[in-house]
């Protein structure tokens, strides 16, 4: 089935960002609502094979991408089969040359170290050419910036920079936070969050009271 082409690019004679959803094939990544890709290098459309990274079907492991996040040209996500064996005596994939070493194939994923999934929220920002390892969780409302390397979770509504990434700032009081958690406007009917945009945009949450 093709999908027409104004659900891959919601902006008319950009075919640089597209929303990321309707151009997912693998059963393992998930992506929300609005959430879009920019790439003005290669074809953003080309997502699963150039951003995320050792992403086998044979792991498991699953992308989980909210809604309403933005995405720039080259963030990365690296997944568990990047991974080697770092208790092993050896960092040498042996289970992955089974057939040379007469192993047993179902023990492939004996490979790598497995540290889960990656999950990123709502309304999430992923800077220029951000990396993002396998096991990591970003909060929503997060930033990451430009060549970050995130290695670890990222509380929501916290901005994160370098390599590896550290918090920069908190974007709002944690009592704003909390309401923003609470309200979940990237949930609303689409109608709602339209007749608050002006609010939504604000930066003030007395608005969107
Ligand atoms: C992370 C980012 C949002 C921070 O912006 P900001 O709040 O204006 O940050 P500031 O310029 O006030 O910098 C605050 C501190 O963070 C540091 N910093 C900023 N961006 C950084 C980054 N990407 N990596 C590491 N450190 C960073 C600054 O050096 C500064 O450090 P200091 O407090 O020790 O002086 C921004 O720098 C960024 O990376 N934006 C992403 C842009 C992008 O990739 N766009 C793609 C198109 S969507």
């Amino acid at each position: 089935m093709t999908i027409p082409e104004k659900l891959i690019y919601p902006r008319t004679g950009d075919k640089a960002t597209i929303y990321l959803k309707n151009v997912i094939s693998s059963p393992n990544i998930m992506v929300g609502d609005y959430t879009m890709y920019n790439d003005f290098v290669q074809d953003p459309v080309l997502f699963e094979k150039n951003n995320v990274l050792y992403h086998y079907p044979i792991n498991h492991d699953k992308l989980v991408i909210g809604k309403f996040c933005s995405i720039a040209c080259g963030a990365r996500f690296l997944f568990n089969s990047a991974n080697h064996r770092m208790n092993a005596l050896s960092t040498y994939p042996f289970p992955l040359f089974f057939e040379e070493w007469g192993l047993d194939q179902k023990d492939v994923t004996d490979s790598w170290d497995n540290k889960g999934d990656i999950v990123v929220g709502n309304d999430v920002w992923i800077g220029y050419e951000a990396v993002i390892l396998a096991g990591v969780t970003i909060g929503d409302g997060a930033i990451i910036g430009t060549r970050a390397l995130v290695t670890k979770d990222v509380p929501p509504y916290t901005v994160v920079g370098g390599v590896p990434a550290r918090p920069i700032k908190k974007r709002f009081s944690d009592e704003t936070v909390s309401e923003l958690l609470e309200i979940k406007w990237w949930d609303w009917p689409k109608e709602k969050i339209a007749d608050n945009i002006e609010a939504i945009k604000s930066g003030s949450i007395e608005k969107l009271r």
